[in-house]
């Protein structure tokens, strides 16, 4: 426990930088777009879908497979809302460079350190649980959204959030780290949040340039 104590105090800082960049941050204040939303979230799908892949991938390996938490994946859901607000046109989009080298990196730790894909499992899923309960109200609010394409934000049936986190901390001690692969883990902790923002912050400079 002590261990992911410190890999939460250590990021704090990259939380809230997360929490405040720049398309993140224009949609909480209502300032962004629906269409800027439907980019954001598209670019969304592909993070998940790697997510997803990698740790189905490694549902066999010992420390993995307690993070194959079909409660919390997001990809379906995303894809759905996506089929509401885009329909056939949702061919023709395309990544923002940022994500392709997030999609690249989870793909590239799932092979090299499959144990490190769960930073990324971790920080998606963890966070939609807490800062993701915030988002229906803005989108119906701001974006004129519909509640046929706010899948992505169904709860998941897991009882108290608090206690499912707990649990979730502790099966990271069940890893079995050793300092060497901690070490690491805490690096890729932090790519994380630095992908995160950098996708953010690629969105809002091209869709809001000024
Ligand atoms: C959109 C605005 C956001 C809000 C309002 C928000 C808010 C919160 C809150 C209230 C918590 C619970 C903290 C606690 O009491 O333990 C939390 C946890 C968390 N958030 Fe955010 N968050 C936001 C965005 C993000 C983003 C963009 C990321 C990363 C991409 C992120 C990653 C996390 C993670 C990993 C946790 C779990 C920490 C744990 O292990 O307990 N959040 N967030």
């Amino acid at each position: 426990m002590d261990f992911m104590v410190n890999i939460k105090n250590n990021t704090e800082a990259l939380h809230l930088a997360s929490e405040k960049s720049g398309f993140i941050k224009r949609l909480i204040e209502g300032k962004a777009s629906k269409e800027g939303y439907i980019e954001y979230i598209f670019n969304l799908h592909a993070m998940y879908k790697a997510i997803e892949d990698s740790l189905d991938n490694n549902s066999n390996h010992e420390g993995i497979k307690r993070f194959v938490t079909k409660e919390l994946y997001k990809a379906d859901y995303i894809r759905k809302d996506l089929e509401v607000l885009v329909g056939d046109k949702l061919s023709e989009m395309k990544l923002l460079p940022s994500t392709e080298a997030c999609v690249a990196r989870i793909y590239e730790v799932s092979k090299e350190h499959p144990e490190l894909i769960v930073t990324y499992a971790y920080i998606r899923f963890i966070a939609d649980l807490f800062g993701g309960r915030i988002f229906p109200g803005i989108l119906t609010k701001y974006y004129n959204i519909s509640s046929d394409a706010l899948n992505y934000y169904n709860q998941p049936n897991i009882g108290n959030i608090r206690d499912y986190v707990m649990e979730y901390h502790i099966n990271f001690d069940k890893l079995n780290l050793s300092e060497h692969m901690q070490n690491l883990f805490a690096i890729e902790i932090s790519n994380v949040y630095i992908y995160n923002i950098a996708i953010s912050n690629e969105l809002d400079a091209k869709l809001f340039p000024a």
